[in-house]
């Protein structure tokens, strides 16, 4: 059933922005939004971090924060589904109106700031949840806390049985001091610690590093740097946006990270700069306003070996996974490669040069 396809997507959008996120969580959550049908394997399949993706699309964190639905979202043609960001403790976030549309500039702006029901709740889902399909934990700090790095440690121990791999995430703008994780000094000790307790525990699972577009050439160079010494297995290229590219929605002067179209050249570009900084020895997931089959394919030359989507999906709907994964396909079968990872950052010098 396509009930937010056909009729669903322009009645969500009569509501604002927070609200229509909370009834498209009801609908996958009562089966409103039905399964799609699977998308064909085999030349869609991504090796990546030691794990076999069926496909290279995936559902970026911030979408189901709190671990609600997804394996409604892996139905609906996902490759993988990243939920979270989860802190150790469950926070309201910002006060709203704090995610805004930006309809003209498809579009998002949210300053949420983590609100979520904590590890444990989500735990509890993820523990009860069939254990297949691909499900990425991402993993957060508490606004309050004292000691940042521990909430971090603590979100490994908690999640490392239960998540096909962990996403450290140093790069939303929403939580004052957060992105500082992201200087040198700083992410070295995170990620030393991040890597023991993972050592401690029971599951050793893939362990990825999400960081912000707003970085300049020194700053990623250091980040690509500590990353390859940590032995850091992936990186998710990039958060939201503090910048302002020229937009015209009434809501554009709004705080907050800015996501979806206007953010795609600025992410891709860092994405490209990341995998030369890094020879390509690090898999990347590159994420930042991918609306359709096209601009993903251009995620893949610059260096991603997977994708993610979040703002697209306000305004394309739930189908725009299953529409890409068509799209990768066709175009692989046009372009003469043989897989989708002979693709990955062939054209990286073009876009890093952009
Ligand atoms: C409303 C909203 C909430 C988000 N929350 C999170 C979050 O909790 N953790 C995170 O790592 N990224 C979060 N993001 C960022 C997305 O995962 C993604 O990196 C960013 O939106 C760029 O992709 P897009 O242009 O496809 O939306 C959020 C994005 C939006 C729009």
């Amino acid at each position: 059933m396509s009930v937010l396809n056909k009729t669903g997507m322009p009645l969500l959008r009569l509501f604002d922005a927070e609200t229509a996120h909370g009834l498209a969580i009801t609908a996958l959550k009562s089966g409103l939004i039905g399964a799609s049908p699977a998308l064909p394997g085999g030349p869609l399949e991504v090796e990546a971090f030691g794990l076999t993706f069926p496909n290279p699309v995936g559902l970026a964190a911030g979408f189901d924060k709190d671990a609600e639905v997804p394996d409604a979202i892996l139905g609906l043609g996902f490759g993988f589904a990243e939920v979270g960001t989860i802190t150790p403790l469950a926070q309201a976030g910002n006060p709203r109106p704090r995610m805004f549309r930006l309809t003209e500039d498809r579009a998002v702006i949210n300053r949420l700031g983590f609100n979520n029901q904590g590890h444990q709740a989500a735990l509890k889902r993820l523990q009860a949840r069939p254990r297949s399909g691909i499900v990425g934990v991402n993993i957060g700090a508490n606004k309050d806390s004292v000691d940042k790095i521990a909430d971090y440690e603590l979100g490994v121990k908690t999640f490392a049985n239960f998540a096909s791999y962990l996403t450290v995430n140093v790069s939303s703008p929403n939580t004052p001091g957060l992105r500082g994780l992201q200087d040198r000094g700083a992410l070295e000790e995170l990620l030393e610690r991040v890597g023991d307790a993972r050592k401690e525990a029971e599951a050793c699972p893939p362990l990825l590093l999400k960081i912000a577009p707003d970085l300049d050439d020194e700053a990623l160079q250091d980040i690509a740097e500590v990353v390859l010494k940590a032995g850091i297995d992936g990186v998710i290229v990039s958060n939201t946006t503090i910048a302002r590219p020229p937009l015209s929605a009434p809501d554009k002067d709004e705080q907050g990270g800015l996501s979806g179209a206007p953010l795609f050249s600025l992410s891709t570009k860092i994405l490209a700069k990341f995998h030369r900084a890094t020879a390509g020895k690090v898999p990347l997931i590159g994420v930042g306003g991918i609306e359709s089959g096209s601009a993903a394919w251009e995620k893949l030359r610059a260096g991603a070996s997977l994708v993610q989507i979040y703002s697209g999906m306000v305004y394309e709907g739930p189908r725009l996974a299953q529409q890409i994964g068509h799209h990768l396909s066709q175009q692989l079968e046009r372009s003469g490669f043989d897989t989708l990872s002979d693709v990955t950052g062939t054209g990286a010098k073009e876009w890093a040069e952009a």
